[in-house]
């Protein structure tokens, strides 16, 4: 069976074309609970309906017609529509909460603005952070009290943020020094934390309210302070004299805007952008390092075979504080864990997109104004994707038996629209694990409870067992 499919197999229909005779609708009635049911539990919302329906079916989520699909070829479809019959579908709420100048805002400069924002995340200037992700996580784990019960999702998110705000927002979050927010409208990380949660919070609010009563009004007040804190921080960093380019992704932006003042960046541009990307990074990474620690604790023959990696990757220096962008590179095995990770529990649910044309494919029609969802929750089930799917084998991304696909394995969604942090949660997750590998051995407790909605995590107060190796 083809698995993917040639543009020409998609057969776009102009307004008030017929569809070809023998042409079928996606199968399932839409149903009122759809959204409860999907947001309560999305693993058993996507496995019950594959079983009874296929990879392929239409449901009511949000309010809207939407058509989940699984199948690579419908996924493909799906990705590769942007411009022609397909726009990104995010909701008005959370398009205010992007703001005017997000990557979304203006499809037609989506593919410009994205090429300009690559080097910031990719390549040399991404290797260039990686002596600051180590040591920040050197510093961060070395506060984990052992032997002790971990809360293992607060534990990492702390050390995340503390990664991430620096290399985005181009800030030291350093509060006993008193010229880290000098002069800035946010005077302490704990303060501008708790904005960014209140931001985050704000693109799941139920009400449309813009009030101080409801989350997205809250958030929408986080977002314009926060907007207010960038431009500040802008401001100081162009006072401060020469921009290093590869110093952080702000400053990427900053010296493309002084080489080419007409360009991409214009400086409403740069202080969304910092947001945007905090947001789509943040939790996401969180969510995927306590995944993984959750995952190896109940696979202590997978740990000892990372463990045997890392020696042979490091030699003589298997004690180390700094994992090099070579040896990262060399960890094979792990990225393998990751993808695994990613497989099973992917951290996004869905990657959404609005058909602005009708169109065909394989004899199914997918109508004009329906939402498609591109569901990993679907797509890395499939055995036709993913031999035995329900069990955890790292080596299924191997080489070898070479699976995950493209449009089969999607935690980072794809087409013109895919994650621009691949790389970035990779090199995060490599160096986090290979930190714990290293000076952690840890147990699982209880059964994990996770949060389901907007981004799959575990609970808060779930909690391992640790203990510091000798
Ligand atoms: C485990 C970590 C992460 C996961 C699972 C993840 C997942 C995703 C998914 C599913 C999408 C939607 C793709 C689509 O609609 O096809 C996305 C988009 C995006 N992600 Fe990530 N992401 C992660 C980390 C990051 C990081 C570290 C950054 C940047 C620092 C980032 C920046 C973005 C941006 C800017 C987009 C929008 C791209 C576009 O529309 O062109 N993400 N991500």
């Amino acid at each position: 069976m083809q698995n993917t499919t040639n543009a020409e197999e998609v057969l776009v229909l102009e307004d008030g074309q017929t569809p070809p005779t023998g042409t079928t609708i996606p199968p399932r009635q839409p149903k009122w609970n759809d959204t409860f049911k999907y947001i309560a539990n999305p693993d058993q919302f996507c496995r019950q309906n594959l079983q009874e329906y296929g990879p392929i079916f239409n449901t009511r989520v949000f309010g809207r017609t939407t058509i989940f699909v699984g199948s690579a070829k419908a996924i493909q479809m799906a990705f590769n529509g942007d411009l022609k019959y397909t726009e990104i579908a995010l909701p008005a709420t959370t398009m205010d909460m992007f703001g005017e100048y997000s990557l979304f805002q203006r499809p037609d400069l989506h593919r410009q603005r994205k090429n300009a924002l690559a080097p910031g995340l990719t390549g040399r200037v991404l290797d260039g952070y990686t002596p600051h992700i180590n040591d920040v996580i050197v510093r961060g784990i070395q506060d984990w009290a052992t032997p002790s019960r971990l809360s293992l999702y607060p534990a990492v998110e702390k050390i995340c943020f503390d990664i991430l705000t620096p290399l985005l927002l181009g800030i030291n979050l350093d509060d006993s020094d008193s010229a880290t927010f000098k002069e800035l409208p946010v005077t302490s990380k704990a303060e501008l934390k708790a904005l960014y949660k209140t931001y985050f919070d704000g693109f799941y609010g139920l009400s449309k309210w813009k009030s101080r009563f409801t989350k997205y009004g809250r958030g929408l007040l986080a977002r314009a302070k926060l907007i207010e804190f960038m431009r500040a921080v802008v401001h100081r960093r162009r006072t401060e004299g020469k921009i290093n380019p590869s110093a952080d992704f702000l400053s990427m932006m900053l010296a493309s805007q002084q080489e080419n003042p007409d360009g991409v960046f214009s400086d409403e541009l740069i202080e969304n952008q910092c947001l945007l990307q905090l947001w789509a990074s943040h939790y996401e990474i969180s969510g995927l390092v306590s995944s993984l620690m959750y995952q190896l604790a109940q696979y202590p023959q997978v740990i000892q075979q990372l463990r045997e990696e890392q020696a042979t990757v490091l030699g003589e220096n298997s004690n180390v504080n700094m994992f090099s962008p070579e040896n990262l590179k060399q960890m094979v095995f792990l990225e393998a864990t990751i993808k695994e990770t990613l497989r099973i529990l992917p951290p996004s649910s869905t990657a959404s997109r609005q058909l602005t044309k009708s169109v065909v494919l394989d004899g199914v029609l997918y109508k004009k104004g329906c939402v498609l969802i591109a569901e990993p929750r679907l797509a890395h089930i499939i055995q036709e994707h993913f031999q035995q799917p329900e069990v955890f084998a790292p080596e299924r991304f191997l080489p070898e038996r070479g699976e995950g696909k493209m449009y089969e394995f999607i935690p980072f969604g794809g087409g013109v629209h895919a994650c621009l942090g691949a790389q970035m949660a990779m090199v995060v997750t490599k160096v986090f694990a290979s930190h714990v590998l290293q000076a952690f051995d840890w147990e699982a407790t209880d059964e994990p409870k996770f949060v389901q909605f907007p981004l799959k995590k575990l609970k808060d107060d779930y909690q391992i067992k640790i203990i510091r190796r000798v």
